[in-house]
């Protein structure tokens, strides 16, 4: 079945903007299915919705800055309300891969920082298994090839992630490894396993810090949550 997945990318983020409420801190989150959510809030806060929001990247905080989205540094805040952010894989029990972007360390710090985290995603990005797509592993510099080598001890293959012919560097001025460790079958060892690696500073198996998914699907959408 040909599924457009531009529009349930849509309705799954026009479903999450109804949760957000005047007065509260918002978690921006990265990525094109985002994109839409950003778009909306954008609208509301002309309507005279009042909210604060962390951005999650630079990409999304200019965009936030260009639709007039007041923003608020992470560091002033104990708390989020809400975020909204996407993912490039999840299971229905809420585990999920991200960092396709290359955001995934400060999508990781704001994660854990909310209350709840809502997850949007078109019908491609649900899965049995994770790990179709690779893991992107965030690594300080000095460290990449000592990474590579404890990945490559943990049965995964590690690459550093380019852009045509230059290194992509994070916005915390770091690298990607884009990991390929087949299928996942037991993600909350591996995401253990990887926060003991010294020299990487987060990985994007997201275990335990989604509340609750909004898959668009067709023209409806399907939630998961716990
Ligand atoms: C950014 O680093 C990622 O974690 C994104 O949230 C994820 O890649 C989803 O992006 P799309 O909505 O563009 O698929």
């Amino acid at each position: 079945m040909n599924r457009d997945l531009k529009k349930e990318k849509q309705i799954a983020a026009l479903e999450a903007v109804k949760y957000v409420r005047d007065h509260t801190i918002i978690g921006l989150g990265t990525g094109s299915t985002v994109y839409y959510a950003i778009e909306e809030i954008g609208q509301l806060i002309k309507q005279g919705l009042q909210i604060q929001a962390v951005p999650t990247s630079v990409s999304t905080q200019k965009l936030a800055e260009s639709l007039g989205i007041p923003l608020i540094d992470i560091n002033m805040v104990d708390k989020i309300d809400l975020t909204i952010d996407g993912a490039d894989e999840f299971t229905e029990d809420l585990k999920l891969i991200k960092g396709g972007g290359g955001a995934l360390l400060r999508e990781k710090i704001v994660a854990s920082m909310t209350i709840e985290e809502i997850i949007i995603a078109d019908s491609s990005k649900k899965v049995e298994t994770l790990g179709n797509f690779k893991l992107p592993i965030e690594v300080i510099p000095f460290a990449s090839n000592y990474v590579k080598n404890q990945i490559s001890q943990l049965g995964g293959l590690g690459n550093i992630r380019f852009i045509k012919d230059d290194i992509f560097i994070t916005d915390e001025g770091n690298y990607i490894m884009d990991a390929d460790f087949g299928l996942i079958k037991d993600p909350v060892t591996l995401s253990d396993q990887l926060n003991t690696i010294e020299g990487i500073v987060g990985h994007g198996l997201f275990i335990n810090l989604t509340t609750k998914i909004i898959m668009g699907s067709n023209d409806s959408i399907i939630s998961f949550e716990k």
